[in-house]
């Protein structure tokens, strides 16, 4: 059999409102469920980022887009000759969960935007995941519209030109529009030839230093464990550039907090790396692309429950410098998107001022700070929790609106 390079080697966000089938469709493409976690399964939505790799495969001697599956066999019997191995990271759709979503937006390629085809279009957070996406940067986008065995034709052509009319102007603007069923696995092939068209894996330099964003950080020890056989913490998330290997030292930033004579400081964490899992399998080295279980010889309480998600990784002495406040170039949206008509709260974006509150993500990193000084297009923070980042690092900057913290607009750290 053919085998596919098995490490996917490129990110694709599924972003979009609550409810309009992010996870079914990457069940569709993946054959994994991305929502796991035993809260989620109950409530039925996704809460953290999941995230699933595909195999996308090509039938020989068949047209365009028919010959794209990604089934090893094909409808003739023949075998399917694979292509590359995509990683779908699945964000949260909730309204409550756009700091998932934004920290999510670090390690995309590029996006698949699921809309229902069963609501008018835009839901509030189909507006404000696709303003996300446009001011992080994410070009490279593909919009699924989904449920299209739920309306009749009339209602599936009208609602295909809602999305046209939504896009028009945004980075969105002229992406291929794919009606699909992820319930009924209806025309995943064309989606799978728009996403090959669209969302090409980037050129990567594998002599660059090695840059990991933590999304996950675990405890994966029985309990009862004994000493011998307790195994050291693991840190999940995706490298973003250069290369790790099994033997590697890694620094972790801001690493943890500890407490000397009533001080607190960060100091980075330093060990090894003893395992590698990409995707399901163990490898000796990794490059970008999907997520990468890190095993190091960290004690594994430090790693339990996610607590080093939102740090960053990599050969020691590389990294950038952990930040307790910065300064950056802001980059306000003109008004708040993503708002329902009867919620509270000013729909236009004031200035920034000093004193007030902000919600910051930062690569896979949220914090709050409070603005320090604000003038013009530029503001200083202060962060409640240190992040690790460098010089022209892209913020996804929120405020407090109404009930909830609201993408009101980008900074660049100067
Ligand atoms: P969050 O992750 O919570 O944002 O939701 P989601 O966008 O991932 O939606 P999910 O995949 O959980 O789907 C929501 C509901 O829609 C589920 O009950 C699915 O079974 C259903 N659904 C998804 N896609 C289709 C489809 O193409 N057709 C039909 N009939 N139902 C669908």
């Amino acid at each position: 059999m053919t085998q596919a390079n098995t490490q996917p080697e490129v990110n694709i966000g599924l972003v979009g409102h609550v409810d309009h089938g992010k996870t079914t469709l990457v069940q569709a493409l993946s054959g994994s469920w991305t929502d796991q976690h035993s809260e989620e399964m109950k409530r039925g939505i996704s809460i953290r980022l999941g995230y699933a790799d595909a195999t996308f495969r090509r039938c020989p001697g068949v047209d365009e887009p028919e010959c794209y599956t990604t089934d090893e066999e094909c409808p003739d019997g023949s075998e399917s000759e694979p292509i590359r191995t995509v990683s779908f990271v699945d964000a949260p759709g909730h309204e409550t969960l756009m700091a998932t979503m934004l920290s999510g937006a670090s390690i995309m390629d590029g996006a698949v935007l699921v809309v229902s085809a069963t609501e008018d279009v835009p839901q509030a957070q189909t507006e404000e995941h696709l303003m996300a996406l446009d001011l992080i940067g994410i070009e490279n986008i593909v919009i699924a519209q989904n449920k299209v065995d739920l309306v009749d034709r009339d209602r599936a052509v009208d609602n295909y030109e809602q999305i046209q009319e939504f896009v028009e102007g945004t980075v969105a603007e002229g992406a291929p529009i794919v009606p699909v069923s992820a319930g009924q696995e209806v025309n995943l092939d064309l989606l799978i030839q728009a996403i090959e068209s669209e969302i090409p894996t980037p050129e990567r330099d594998p002599d660059e230093d090695a840059r990991m964003f933590a999304a996950r950080s675990f405890d994966i020890n029985r309990p009862g464990a004994t000493a011998d056989e307790l195994k050291g913490g693991v840190v999940g998330g995706s490298l973003v550039q250069g290369e790790l290997s099994v033997g590697d030292g890694l620094e972790i930033r801001p690493g943890r907090e500890v407490e000397e004579e009533g001080q607190t400081e960060w100091r980075p964490l330093e060990t090894s790396i003893r395992s590698l899992q990409a995707g399901t399998q163990n490898v000796e080295s990794a490059k970008p692309g999907g997520l990468l279980g890190v095993g190091t010889g960290l004690d594994p309480s430090l790693t339990k429950g996610d607590a080093l998600a939102g740090q960053v990784a990599g050969e020691p002495g590389t990294l950038p410098p952990t930040r307790h406040e910065f300064e950056m170039q802001v980059d306000l949206l003109d008004r708040v998107v993503g708002k329902e008509d009867d919620e509270s709260g000013e729909s236009d974006i004031e200035e920034i001022s000093t004193g007030e509150p902000l919600m910051l993500t930062v690569g896979t990193a949220t914090t709050v700070g409070a603005v320090t000084s604000a003038r013009d297009d530029e503001c200083e923070v202060s962060l409640k929790r240190p992040v690790c980042a460098e010089e022209g690092a892209q913020i996804a900057i929120n405020r407090r609106v109404g009930a909830r913290w609201r993408l009101i607009g980008v900074g660049t750290l100067s």
